[in-house]
């Protein structure tokens, strides 16, 4: 036998010729300062292991390939490190949300796959579900909606649920004993119907509206005329503060109708002062603002590519890139900016799989056409969006393999990634996945045959019409 089964698939493998008994008790482990932070080096031979890494980060990653390798292996040396830093998931609990202990699933997982960033999408149109004690209203009112109506999938009465601080740091806790970063999201200034809902002086009508009850981009966005706009986001900004120790906060910037704006006295009093010639320009001040509001704070930003329109965002952002036709993402990676890659037709795991099939999720290299430096892409990211799923078997089958096909993308060089062997792997991989209780979708649905993909694409996208209206 000369052959590892391991997820994400080592960068380099020396068999030693031969077969060892991998008793964990035998395992020795030593920190070198020789080795990057996450890099080990893994020697099993005559029933010894040993483990060195650059840092405890590095050793937690020897030990998910040496959990992979059973109990007999080839005796082997694997020197290994990641091919990005940053290697994410995303997780949606404002459409549909999950338990702390569905969460955390979710966690091991991307965990046995040396995944490091979890990125917490937790405020939207159809939720507000961080929890602010400066600004309790944004949960007391702007956690609940009426009703569900996403496409074919309906659900009578309210629907709410936030969590507590003492939950959120429950899950950063979590993370971090798995070397997992947690990103929060709090997305400003559109996708923001639930605050707007608790705090209508902040868009510009001043008008009361509902929690959406349905999915789409709606006109009503935040002021970025009124200063208790600002405010409001920086109370709300500096609880997460508290929760989040990550270097890194995301603001979202995504899917901002100007609408509103245009026609704001307060929005282009502010593009007069400031002498702003578009509406777009006003959003890249408003992130910009926030942007000096973190900073202030010793943490950095994330933003969605939308946000780069305005032509003037801050190189210290970071760009995740999800549609972007005109590259704006390649132009600012290009000029000194870093990005992380969450292409849609790619990474997005609420598509089905006759949309986006597993091999090409596997196949994508995120490092872009047109993108000069590799290191400016810092990774990559697998987000689920959760308009459509309404519980964790659902959660699972959409984002298993995809998430660990993103994860492997993430560690594995390209010239050491296979499509076909990762489709192997996986399947042996499944059992971890099973012991941490996930179900992927089996592999008969990974890679629909043409006819289905037509098909069930067309019927995805037509029940997304019914709505009752
Ligand atoms: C997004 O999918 N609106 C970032
Ligand atoms: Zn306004």
């Amino acid at each position: 036998m000369k052959r590892l089964d391991i997820i994400p698939q080592p960068n380099k493998i020396t068999f030693l010729g031969g077969e060892t008994e991998l008793d964990e008790s035998k395992l020795a482990v030593e920190i070198s300062p020789e080795l990057g932070n996450e890099e080990y080096v893994l020697t099993a031979a005559n029933g010894e292991i040993k483990l060195v890494g650059g840092s405890e980060r590095a050793i937690f990653y020897g030990k998910q390939t040496l959990r992979q390798m059973g109990r007999v292996s080839p005796s082997v040396i694997i020197e290994d490190k990641p091919a990005f830093p940053y290697r994410g998931f995303m997780l949606d609990t404002v459409r549909h949300t999950f338990s702390i202990e569905e969460t955390k699933k979710m966690i091991d997982a991307a965990a046995s796959v040396k995944m490091n960033v979890m990125h917490w999408h937790l405020t939207d149109d159809q939720g507000f579900r961080a929890y602010s004690k400066r600004r309790p209203e944004a949960t007391e009112k702007g956690s609940v909606r009426k009703s569900s109506d996403f496409g074919r999938l309906k659900e009578n009465g309210a629907y709410g649920g936030y969590f507590t601080p003492e939950e959120m740091k429950e899950i950063v806790d979590y993370c971090a004993e798995r070397y997992i970063t947690v990103i929060p999201e709090f997305d400003v200034p559109g996708h923001c119907s639930a605050l707007i809902h608790a705090y209508p002086q902040i868009s510009c009508t001043g008008e009361k509206i509902e929690v959406k009850t349905s999915q789409g981009i709606y006109d009503d966005i935040l002021c970025a005329g009124k200063d208790e706009t600002f405010e409001v986001v920086f109370d709300i900004l500096s609880d997460l503060l508290e929760i989040f120790p990550s270097e890194y906060i995301h603001i979202g910037g995504d899917e901002a109708p100007k609408k509103r704006w245009k026609e704001c006295p307060h929005c282009q009093k502010r593009m007069r002062e400031n002498g702003l010639s578009s509406e777009e320009e006003l959003q890249s001040w408003f992130t910009n603002r926030i942007i000096d509001f973190l900073a202030s704070k010793g943490r950095k930003t994330f933003v969605w590519n939308e946000s780069l329109k305005g032509g003037s965002l801050d190189k210290n952002a970071v760009v995740q890139m999800w549609m972007d036709r005109k590259k704006l993402s390649v132009d600012f990676a290009n000029n000194g900016g870093k990005m992380i890659n969450s292409e849609f037709f790619r990474y997005y795991c609420d598509y089905p799989y006759s949309m986006t099939p597993l091999i090409k999720t596997y196949r994508y290299n995120p490092v872009i056409k047109g993108i000069k430096n590799k290191e400016s892409v810092v990774g990559v990211e697998a987000p689920i969006w959760t308009e459509y799923i309404n519980n964790f078997d659902r959660l699972c089958y959409m984002c298993f393999p995809r998430f660990t096909a993103v994860a492997e993308t993430g560690w594995t060089e390209d010239k050491n990634k296979n499509a076909a062997d990762f489709q192997r792997r996986f399947r042996i991989y499944t059992s971890i996945l099973n012991e941490i209780g996930i179900t992927p979708a089996p592999p008969e649905e990974w890679n629909p045959s043409a006819l289905d993909r037509v098909t069930k694409t067309l019927y995805f996208f037509s029940g997304l019409l019914h709505r009752k209206k």
